[in-house]
């Protein structure tokens, strides 16, 4: 297996392994030290099932459950363990402009980190592309290591202890998705999330934050906002930002603990299938109970 950085410190592919077969110990090691390092590791030529998907992704950390699992009176294209990040439906025709699965799909437009919604987020998320449109839909993804480390100083005290609020219906009334019913609110209330995070495996910190955030603890709501709002601008800078150009048979892996991504637009009446499997983190970012 090998490892090629495409810059010093931020994304990385890796080739010379078949994900479709048991990865050995040692290789799932170096997958882990490679991704601590880079965070973002590209795997091209693997066109993986979804069970193969879901056995290389559960080496790294219990999978969630597809949110669309919740919806009353959803079909699931795919299995429960893989995210349908396509514009279609379950007979494989593309999303009329109502649906709420497109609407869903388009609000991974805006720059966030998978899952910041819950109280324990997404550790990795694993995307593998099944259909490309013939342009667009690319993904990008910033780097919120190098992010914070560009911060002045005076705004890496600022954010040091402070907690923000995320939730899943802040980033859909962006685009205006409000059509959602008071018990499916109910159950994803808004969860704090520390705004600077300091990595496991590379001691490395990073800003945490996401379209999903809304408030800042203890701080006036427009200065909050404002303050998520000059913080994901400040990150997302083109020198924090990777463009992965999909090709049918890629699989993209990131950490979402110091990552941030978002889809890029495309012609909605082209077909583009993508399957995502997301590994969960294991603890909460704040220690506390919710206040
Ligand atoms: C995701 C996501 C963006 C894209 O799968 O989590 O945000 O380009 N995808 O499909
Ligand atoms: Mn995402």
């Amino acid at each position: 297996m090998q490892v090629r950085p495409l810059s010093a410190e931020f994304v990385a592919e890796v080739d010379g392994i078949d994900l479709r077969h048991p990865v050995s110990e040692a290789a799932h090691a170096a997958i882990v030290e490679a991704i601590d390092r880079y965070a973002v590791l590209v795997f091209r030529d693997q066109p993986l099932d979804d069970e193969q998907q879901i056995a290389f992704s559960s080496l790294f950390g219990p999978l969630e459950t597809t949110r669309r699992a919740d919806r009353p009176g959803v079909t699931l294209r795919l299995n429960p363990h893989v995210s349908d990040v396509s514009n279609l439906d379950e007979r494989n025709r593309i999303l009329p402009t109502d649906d709420f699965r497109r609407i869903s799909g388009l609000a991974n437009q805006l720059w966030h980190t998978d899952s910041s919604y819950k109280r324990v987020p997404a550790r990795y998320s694993l995307l593998s592309a099944h259909a490309v449109p013939p342009a667009g839909g690319e993904t990008e993804f910033a780097d919120m290591r190098a992010a914070y480390d560009a911060l002045p100083e005076t705004r890496k005290a600022e954010i040091e202890d402070r907690v923000a609020e995320h939730s899943i219906f802040t980033s859909r009334a962006k685009i205006g998705f409000t059509d959602f019913t008071p018990e499916e609110r109910a159950k994803l209330p808004p969860v704090p999330h520390v705004m600077v995070r300091t990595h496991p495996g590379s001691s490395r910190r990073s800003i945490y934050v996401a379209s999903h955030a809304d408030t800042v603890r203890g701080m006036p709501l427009p200065e909050a906002r404002l303050l998520l709002m000059e913080l994901i601008e400040h990150a997302t800078q083109p020198r924090f930002v990777h463009r992965h150009i999909w090709r049918v048979g890629d699989l993209v892996m990131w950490d979402n603990r110091c990552t941030m991504h978002r889809g890029r637009p495309y012609d909605l009446t082209q077909i583009r299938d993508m399957h995502r499997t997301t590994v969960s983190d294991e603890v909460p970012t704040v220690a506390e109970t919710a206040a």
